[in-house]
């Protein structure tokens, strides 16, 4: 068994194939089809690889220096993006669907050449092992295809006729779309929202998370070769800085944000008439696991492990609060206990490796105080190895019985931490769910049809994916991927993010044999590029 302790510490050899000393291209950003390169204040990008730092202790490898772009930048990326949309007017909005489907095409096809590089930067920036590092790659590419597929209806006209009118119903663009994505997804989540806006038409200004950034410069020179100038523009830096002057601008049309409730509200309210935004975002999440008296006991355990520790527990849809009968409790948390220790700790292009280090700075004595607050709440932490820290990595740490008053019962951890809480009726668990502030989704184990089958329908109207003996998660694609209250505004699936980001646009005129000849005449020609 490795040694969560010797992750660092003597120096590991790194494979030459994986090692990473210094990206040269984390100053890079793109403004109006030009990829530049920043070269005033810069930022240190802290990989979560520590090495020796001299005096005895580690510190984090810098692999980078990356851009601290002012606001003149954004306001520059604002210029170019109002250019390309040009009052709804510009090359891009106007041109027809299957012409930006091939664009995008083209891009995919040049992006599918950049994975190694990718890869390699989601390994060293944020953590991810080597297999999920080509996971989210992959997956970015099915999605890409996914939506291209998804898209084609949208390309075909049909008329309809109701109640004397004669219509044709399309989708078109919104206007300039704002994207921030997380840095637990850099690369997937950012392409999640800026594929259909662009595919819908309409033009882009990308802030990349201040933490994940690297994993999409290798791409800007495919963005600026393959869509007109002002089209894709991707700025790095401070949020503040850089959001602040875009926003109070009043000409973000659309904000596509993954990341806290908090800083979402903060955006939202610098627009100066958030009546007309139309805002699409993913937010915080504390998905439950309820362990129902008749569940498969050690199926239970072996899911919730994979579903709270997945990426160390970094994923919105992580499994952050296991309530579990009091009949299985003891059992549960033993065998709980026991595999999550069994997991192995080491660096991200391990074989075999699950548990990685953590990227987010000081994250490590963040979980230790959540930890110490459950603790003095009551609870103890069960596994041998939870909490063995050495510089960026901490080992999970199995918690029970969390008390309600703890601060793990409600706040999300994004992290290596298991809180486990028993209840005696299943009425109190589905209770504490209406209660909480979040609304995502929720994993029910169980065999017995009436206890699932009641505990599902009290859970139908509190989340919006109800997992029945499975972990939650965002896949696949094509299924509807939501969130109530402060988990989500708006649906991200395949096909649903190609309406999130179009509006309706009715071609209407009176059912009568003029009208209906001057549109057959309009759909045959070429006279019109709207009507299909
Ligand atoms: O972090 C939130 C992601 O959307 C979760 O996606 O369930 O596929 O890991 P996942």
């Amino acid at each position: 068994m490795s040694d969560a302790r010797t992750i660092f510490d003597p120096p590991p050899a790194i494979p030459p194939e994986h090692d990473l000393r210094e990206f040269e291209l984390a100053n890079a950003y793109l403004i109006g089809g030009e990829v530049k390169r920043w070269t005033g204040p810069r930022i240190p990008v802290e990989s979560v690889f520590c090495e020796p730092d001299g005096a005895g202790g580690l510190r984090r490898r810098v692999i980078g220096q990356a851009a601290d772009l002012d606001a003149d930048c954004a306001r520059a990326a604002l210029t170019a993006a109002l250019a390309a949309w040009d009052k709804g007017r510009g090359a891009w909005p106007s041109m027809h669907l299957r012409q930006r489907a091939a664009k995008v095409r083209e891009f995919a096809a040049r992006m599918r050449a950049k994975r190694d590089e990718v890869v390699r930067l989601l390994m060293w920036e944020i953590g991810k092992t080597l297999v999920d590092a080509r996971k989210e790659f992959d997956r970015t590419l099915e999605y890409i295809d996914d939506t291209l597929s998804a898209v084609e209806p949208y390309a075909a006209g049909t008329l309809r006729c109701e109640q004397g009118v004669v219509a044709q119903v399309r989708r078109a663009p919104l206007g300039v779309c704002l994207c921030m994505g997380p840095f637990n997804y850099p690369l997937n989540e950012n392409f999640t929202t800026l594929l259909p806006a662009l595919l819908m038409g309409n033009t882009t200004v990308v802030k990349l998370p201040k933490l994940g950034l690297l994993s999409n410069l290798p791409l800007l020179e495919d963005f600026a070769a393959c869509f007109p100038p002002g089209v894709v523009n991707v700025l790095q830096g401070d949020g503040a800085t850089l959001v602040t002057p875009l926003m109070e601008s009043g000409a973000i049309d659309v904000l596509a944000f993954i990341g806290s409730s908090r800083v979402a509200g903060l955006i939202e309210r610098q627009h100066p008439a958030p009546y007309r935004l139309h805002s699409v975002l993913g937010m915080d999440a504390k998905n439950p696991a309820v362990i129902l008296p008749s569940a498969d006991l050690e199926h239970a355990v072996k899911t919730v492990v994979s579903g709270a520790l997945s990426y160390n527990g970094q994923r919105c849809t992580a499994l952050k609060l296991i309530f579990v009968h009091r009949s299985l409790a003891e059992r549960f948390v033993a065998q709980l206990a026991a595999r999550v220790d069994a997991l192995t700790p080491g660096l991200m292009w391990e074989a075999g490796v699950s548990l990685t280090p953590l990227p987010e700075p000081g994250k490590p004595a963040s979980l230790q105080s959540l930890v110490d607050d459950a603790l003095l709440k009551g609870a103890r932490v069960v596994n041998a190895r939870g909490g063995e820290t050495c510089g960026t990595f901490y080992f999970p740490a199995v918690l029970y019985p969390v008390a309600k008053d703890a601060l793990l019962f409600d706040l999300e951890q994004f992290g290596p931490l298991v809180p486990v809480v028993p209840f005696d009726d299943p009425e109190e668990v589905l209770q504490a769910i209406a209660d909480s502030a979040y609304g995502q989704q929720v994993s029910v184990f169980g065999s017995q049809a009436a206890e699932v089958g009641a505990a599902v329908d009290a859970l139908a109207n509190q989340v919006c994916r109800i997992n029945v003996n499975r972990q939650c998660q965002r896949g696949p694609d094509s299924l509807p991927f939501s969130g109530r209250k402060n988990s989500a505004i708006q649906t991200l699936s395949v096909t649903e993010a190609l309406e999130v980001f179009s509006i309706p646009l009715v071609i209407a005129a009176s059912d009568s044999e003029r009208e209906r000849a001057l549109f057959e005449r309009l759909k045959d020609s070429d006279a019109s590029r709207t009507v299909l």
